[in-house]
C-alpha cells in the first residue's frame, strides 16, 4: 500500500490526519520543514520538505498516490507544487474554507479567501481527483486568542462578544479528511463542516472559564480597541510573512457581518460519520492544558 502524504502534517488539522491514519494502520508520510522537531508516532515516516522549494518536495511524492494538503505557504509557490503533484499523484484532499456558504460570516472579502479560491480553481483544472474540506472556525483558535489574557489574570477583553460561531474540533475535520483520503466516493465533494452548536464568543469564553475552574470577567472591546490591543495579545505562531493586523481585520469583518445572526451549523459531519461532532466544551475539556500554556 503506497503511503499517504500529509502536507501541513505538524499543524492543527494535519497532525490529527497523521495520527488518525496511523491509528488505522495506513502508511503515512508526514512532510515538515523541521523533521527534527516533529514527533508523530514511530510508524510515521517523517520527511523534510519546504513548499517554497519544489526540489525538496519532489522526493516526498515518490510512490505517493494520495495527498492531504494544508496550504499556508506563500501563494506564489503553489503552481509549481501543483504541477509536481499532478504528474505523480491521483487524489488530493485540500483543507479549504466555507467559501460558497451564503452566510455573511463566510462571505467577507479578504486575502486568505482569494488564495483559497485560486488554489481550488487550479486543483479543479489539474485533472486530479479532489475533495475540498470546508470547515468553519476551529475550536483550537481559543488558546491562541485568549491564552495570553488567561495567563495574565481573570479579565478577558474581546470584540463582538455576542456574535456566535460554531467551532469545530480539528480532529473532527481530520476524521472527514481521513475518509476522503482512504475511501472511494468522495471525488468532487465539498464538505462544509462545523461544530454542533451556535455559541456566542461570550459563551465560548465562559465555557473555557468553567472548564478551567476560573471565574472570568468578560469585557467587550470595540473594533478599534481590538485593532490596537489584539496585535500583542494574539499568539498565532504565524509565519513571519503573515500580517497579524490583516488577520485581525479579517476576523473583525467576519464577526461584524455576522452580528445578530445565528452561526451557520452544518450537519455534514453527522451525515458522513453517523456520530455527532465534538462540542466546544468537550474540546475545551480535552485541551484545557493548551489554555494554560
Ligand atoms: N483557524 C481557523 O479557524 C480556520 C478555519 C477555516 C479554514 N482554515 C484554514 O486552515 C488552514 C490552516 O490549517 P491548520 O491550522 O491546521 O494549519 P497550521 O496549524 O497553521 O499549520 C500549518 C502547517 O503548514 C506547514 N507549512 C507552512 N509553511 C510551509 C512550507 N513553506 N513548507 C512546508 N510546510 C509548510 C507547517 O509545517 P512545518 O512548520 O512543520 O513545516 C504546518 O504543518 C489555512 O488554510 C486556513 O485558512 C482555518
Amino acid at each position: 500500500m503506497s503511503p499517504i502524504l500529509v502536507i501541513g502534517s505538524t499543524g492543527h488539522v494535519g497532525s490529527q490526519v497523521v495520527a488518525q491514519l496511523s491509528d488505522k494502520g495506513v502508511p503515512v508520510r508526514a512532510m515538515t520543514r523541521k523533521p527534527g522537531v516533529a514527533r508523530p508516532s514511530a510508524q510515521v515516516e517523517v520527511v523534510q520538505g519546504d513548499l517554497t522549494s519544489p526540489e525538496t518536495v519532489e522526493p516526498a511524492l515518490n510512490g505517493v498516490d494520495t495527498v492531504f494538503l494544508v496550504w499556508t505557504a506563500p501563494p506564489a509557490a503553489f503552481p509549481a507544487i501543483l504541477e509536481l503533484m499532478a504528474r505523480r499523484v491521483r487524489r488530493i484532499v485540500y483543507l479549504s474554507a466555507p467559501l460558497k456558504t451564503p452566510h455573511p460570516f463566510f462571505q467577507q472579502p479578504n486575502a486568505t479567501r482569494v488564495v483559497a479560491e485560486q488554489i481550488e480553481r487550479s486543483i479543479e483544472a489539474s485533472g486530479l481527483e479532489w475533495t475540498f474540506l470546508r470547515p468553519g472556525m476551529f475550536a483550537c483558535n481559543g488558546p491562541h486568542w485568549w491564552g495570553q489574557q488567561l495567563r495574565a489574570g481573570d479579565l478577558i477583553r474581546w470584540p463582538y462578544l455576542d456574535v456566535p460561531t460554531a467551532p469545530i474540533d480539528p480532529a473532527d475535520i481530520a476524521a472527514i479528511g481521513v475518509r476522503a483520503l482512504c475511501e472511494n466516493g468522495h471525488a468532487g465533494a465539498e464538505y462544509v463542516l462545523t461544530g454542533p452548536e451556535s455559541l456566542t464568543q461570550r459563551e465560548q469564553i465562559s465555557i473555557v472559564g468553567s472548564v478551567l475552574g476560573r471565574a472570568l470577567r468578560i469585557e467587550e472591546m470595540t473594533p478599534d480597541e481590538a485593532r490596537k490591543e489584539l496585535v500583542s495579545v494574539m499568539d498565532w505562531g504565524m509565519a513571519p510573512s503573515t500580517s497579524v493586523s490583516a488577520v485581525i481585520e479579517k476576523l473583525l469583518s467576519a464577526w461584524g457581518a455576522a452580528a445578530g445572526l445565528p452561526a451557520f451549523v452544518s450537519t455534514r459531519f453527522s451525515e458522513i460519520t453517523g456520530t455527532r461532532p465534538r462540542t466546544f466544551r468537550q474540546w475545551a475539556e480535552l485541551h484545557a492544558r493548551d489554555f494554560r500554556g
